[in-house]
């Protein structure tokens, strides 16, 4: 489908996050014929730009990023459409002047008053430019024709309560159908094909459960580190960027149950049942483990170690890598451990989720204790070779009964000629259509801070000093202790 004519204002315009990844994915939208030519984006910030100016700097943007070949006449159609106001975030007379050029596009290109503001900014800014919209009647009011919508960008704040003053703000201003939170992962198309492998097929949910999954681990490893990225990371750690989120999403996913549709209403609902339902272990220090990259040679080049990085204060408890042991308290779950860990500077950059099963009763074969013989798994590959694995045992050749691993692979490379759009395209288009079901709701958000706020709490509270790790390791030793107390061991992905 493509979007109606409309026009979005994104704050934040100069961040990293609308170089890299929403300025590129508004031309990729433009390029495939998913946003309709009078598509009007208009970008607010501090910078002195003039329009040429401005477009100069997207064009530069859409050129290093852009997943889609770059076209001069569609990025001319991409370029008639930008606009450019100039203004601090509280500065009324901006908003005025935003009301303006929003006015002008309404009429001359047709955007009819559908206007989308999305705010790429700390949320400690969420408040001044929601009040601002509210009071210069550019959010949602009784005499405004088209929609409004916002978009709002994650750390839906720091903590459970945090999050609820946030989602109070957003909320006094718009209404709840007009809100969208970005959770950039449920734009994966791997991570949407979650519920297509689960329940599209039937060989899969009978083994789904307590009765044959012995554990489930899910991996976010970046090869990268925290970059210049310090003022936002330092006293946030991987456990609030991307545990919180990302991965209690992809948990989410993994142990639900079937929705009766997909529409928004039943998928959060089974979502927030599961979050609902995790249970959090009694001894919160023997069930997590917390750790920061050193410095030293990555794949033969030398890297920083995170207290060398620019801006980390040398006693920094921030950690850049976190793991935890998590279970889902009901009848499907019970007992089986849900391990998920994240981290910087690690091996290789690879999200997964392995859906680990229990020994095979039979003893017929001779069970071999080395690397070559492990338990069945399922291994959904997020990123970035993206695709899907089972893993069993089979007969050596030649040999009387003895038993390797071997794997069975399906490759979205092999298997589709569709090429996956970027994930802020599909959750970019979504908003622009209207289409809630990949935006998690708050109470999912609450849901999530719910699970990880006592483990903050336990961790801030010890005065827990991340352990070390070495660049291109798969983190601390504390993490491998972790899972050897339960008998068992992390994958090498
Ligand atoms: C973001 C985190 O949400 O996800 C970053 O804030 C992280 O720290 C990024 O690097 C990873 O995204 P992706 O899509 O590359 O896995």
């Amino acid at each position: 489908r493509v979007a109606a004519p409309s026009a979005l204002v994104l704050f934040g315009v100069t961040g990293d996050l609308a170089r890299k990844k929403l300025l590129p994915a508004m031309y990729d939208l433009v390029n495939r014929g998913l946003l309709p030519p009078s598509f009007s984006l208009v970008g607010f910030g501090r910078r002195p730009w003039s329009k040429t100016d401005f477009q100069d700097y997207v064009r530069e943007a859409v050129t290093a990023n852009a997943r889609t070949e770059f076209q001069e006449a569609v990025w001319e159609q991409f370029a008639e459409g930008l606009r450019f106001v100039q203004g601090e975030f509280d500065d009324t007379e901006a908003y005025s002047n935003l009301q303006d050029v929003l006015r002008e596009l309404d009429q001359e290109r047709g955007t009819s008053g559908n206007h989308a503001f999305y705010l790429s900014i700390p949320p400690k800014a969420f408040e001044v430019v929601c009040h601002q919209l509210a009071e210069n009647g550019l959010a949602e009011h009784e005499n405004a024709s088209g929609w409004r919508r916002v978009v709002i960008e994650k750390p839906f704040g720091h903590d459970l309560a945090s999050a609820q003053e946030l989602n109070e703000i957003v909320e006094s201003v718009f209404s709840r159908d007009a809100i969208f939170r970005i959770d950039h992962y449920l734009g994966k198309e791997t991570v949407q094909n979650i519920l297509a492998l689960r329940f599209a097929n039937t060989m899969f949910e009978p083994l789904w459960n307590a009765n044959y999954v012995d554990h489930v681990q899910i991996t976010m490893a970046e090869d990268i580190g925290i970059g210049t990225r310090a003022g936002y990371y330092d006293g946030v750690g991987a456990a609030r960027d991307v545990i919180q989120n990302h991965l209690l999403q992809l948990l989410a996913l993994t142990a639900m149950e079937e929705p009766f549709d997909f529409t928004a209403r039943a998928l959060r609902a089974e979502k927030a049942k599961v979050l609902d339902a995790v249970q959090l272990p009694e001894d919160l220090g023997q069930a997590s483990a917390l750790g920061q990259y050193r410095g030293g040679l990555q794949g033969g080049l030398e890297v920083r170690s995170f207290f060398e990085e620019d801006d980390i204060p040398e006693d920094s408890r921030t950690e850049t890598y976190a793991a935890l042991r998590l279970e889902v308290y009901n009848r499907r779950w019970a007992g089986v451990p849900f391990y998920l860990r994240a981290g910087k500077r690690l091996g290789r950059r690879v999200t997964e989720i392995a859906v680990v099963f229990k020994d095979s009763p039979d003893r017929l074969f001779p069970l071999h204790d080395t690397d070559e013989f492990g338990n069945n798994a399922i291994v959904i590959r997020i990123q970035p070779d993206e695709g899907v694995t089972i893993r069993f045992a089979s007969k050596v050749p030649g040999t009387q009964s003895e038993i390797r691993d071997v794997t069975m692979d399906f490759g979205y490379g092999h298997a589709f000629t569709e090429s996956s759009p970027e994930a802020y395209e599909r959750l970019i288009l979504d908003v622009l259509l209207g289409e809630p079901p990949l935006f998690p709701h708050h109470e999912e958000v609450e849901l999530s801070w719910k699970i990880l706020d006592p483990f903050e709490e336990y961790w801030a509270e010890n005065q827990i000093q991340p352990e070390g790790y070495d660049p291109g390791s798969w983190g601390p030793e504390s993490a491998d202790r972790l899972m050897q107390r339960d008998g068992r061991t992390w994958r090498r992905p």
